[in-house]
């Protein structure tokens, strides 16, 4: 049973607001459901669930009601990307009527003080919790990014249940909260050498299908992976979004590399080879691909150095097939700053800034697309049924300039 501080019974009273009294509701339920003994602070907040294509009428009623009943933030709290870059909507292919709907989202999470900029990578661009803190999360690449790389602690949290942490600055203590279920449970040695983006999202593919084969189930099970030399912040977000897709991740440890990975290693233990990575990244070629007509970088969203990777590749060249450089809207204006903006937009590549190809409605709109990231060819096909062509960064790029 929950226990409550006297300021939480108050929230729950309904003498702070509607909007407070529904947000801890929802909080002591979930406490209750998963044998959370108190609430614990957070020090911030990422909301998933922003796109009108996933929310729907019923959702952007809810975010409404709640901002109505005066919900406001009492954490630092940003959203994952909407359905549609604010400013260029039109020249992505975005409907009226559906950008009419989207805004209306934007600006019920505005009158709750959450900050609009919508990314899936909020630890690049201003929401970055150190070390041990609790936070709620919710978009499941940022979650095991927060509890692999940085150390920060959050379950997987739904779109709901985070906003009810920003609006209560509380989160129920149970899951990743607690030391003791942050332990692996499973030994990892990675045999394979990994080079780029490709083969880091191939190795979070092989770890969901070993980890299921051998009967180890849900999201408790934390791998300890050994044989990984060096890895960037952006091949890391890359495994971050392919080991939550495909195995249900929120965590890993990996020697040498996160700052957690001191503990005795699990006896249960799997290999990855070469060829197990090959195959995953074949996997992700559709034998009966159509040309590609569609390219997409930054999933998770792009970082300022892949940016200007791009910027080197398409400096004095066109493109000719639809190509979204997706990535938050700060990271776009340190590219504008530096002028890869200009030369990227001089190609006829578009930005497509605080949303991403999963999360618009462009369903069925082309038939096949060329990216980098596991992640975003896993919901090309599930979502938007598309074929996909899984290249390495740069022969992404040059892709579309074919
Ligand atoms: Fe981010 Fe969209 Fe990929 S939310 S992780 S770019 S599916």
């Amino acid at each position: 049973m929950l226990n409550l501080t006297a300021e939480e019974r108050s929230m729950l009273s309904g003498k702070q607001g509607k909007a407070v009294q529904k947000a801890m509701q929802i909080l002591v339920a979930l406490g209750n459901i998963y044998g959370a003994e108190n609430l614990i602070p957070v020090s911030s907040v990422q909301i998933a669930g922003v796109s009108y294509d996933n929310l729907g009428e019923a959702g952007l009623q809810w975010l409404a009601e709640m901002a109505e009943n005066g919900g406001k933030t009492r954490v630092l709290t940003t959203l994952n990307p909407a359905g549609m870059d604010r400013e260029n909507w039109q020249v992505l292919g975005i409907p009226a009527s559906f950008a009419e709907k989207q805004l209306l989202v934007l600006d019920a999470f505005s009158a709750m003080g959450v900050i609009t900029t919508c990314t899936c990578t909020p630890y690049l661009v201003g929401n970055l919790p150190r070390f041990g803190e609790s936070i709620a999360w919710a978009e499941s690449s940022a979650v095991c990014f927060a509890n692999s790389i940085i150390g920060a602690r959050t379950n997987r949290e739904g779109g709901p249940s985070a906003l009810a942490s920003a609006l209560t600055g509380r989160t129920p203590a149970y899951g990743l909260h607690q030391g003791e279920n942050r332990k692996p449970g499973i030994f990892v040695e990675v045999k394979a050498e990994l080079k780029d983006n490709t083969d880091f999202g191939a190795l979070g593919i092989v770890l969901g299908e070993k980890i299921s084969l051998i009967g180890v189930k849900g999201p408790k099970i934390i791998p300890y992976l050994r044989g990984v030399d060096s890895a960037s912040i952006d091949q890391l977000k890359t495994l971050c979004a392919s080991a939550a897709t495909y195995g249900g991740l929120a965590m890993f440890h990996m020697e040498g590399i996160t700052p957690e990975a001191h503990h005795r290693h699990p006896e249960e233990s799997i290999s990855i080879t070469p060829s197990d990575i090959d195959q995953a990244k074949s996997s992700l070629n559709d034998t009966a691909y159509s040309e590609v007509d569609f390219i997409s970088l930054g999933c998770p969203h792009l970082s300022i150095r892949e940016i200007a990777r791009i910027a080197d590749l398409l400096r004095g060249k066109k493109v000719i097939k639809e190509f979204w450089i997706t990535t938050a809207g700060p990271t776009e204006h340190m590219a504008d700053q530096m002028g890869y903006s200009a030369i990227i937009e001089a190609s006829g590549a578009k930005f497509a800034v605080d949303t991403c190809c999963v999360v618009a409605p462009i369903r069925g709109r082309f038939h096949t697309m060329a990216t980098d990231s596991a992640k975003a060819c896993y919901y090309a096909y599930a979502k938007n049924q598309f074929n996909t062509k899984f290249l390495p960064f740069d022969e992404v790029v040059r892709e579309a300039l074919a």
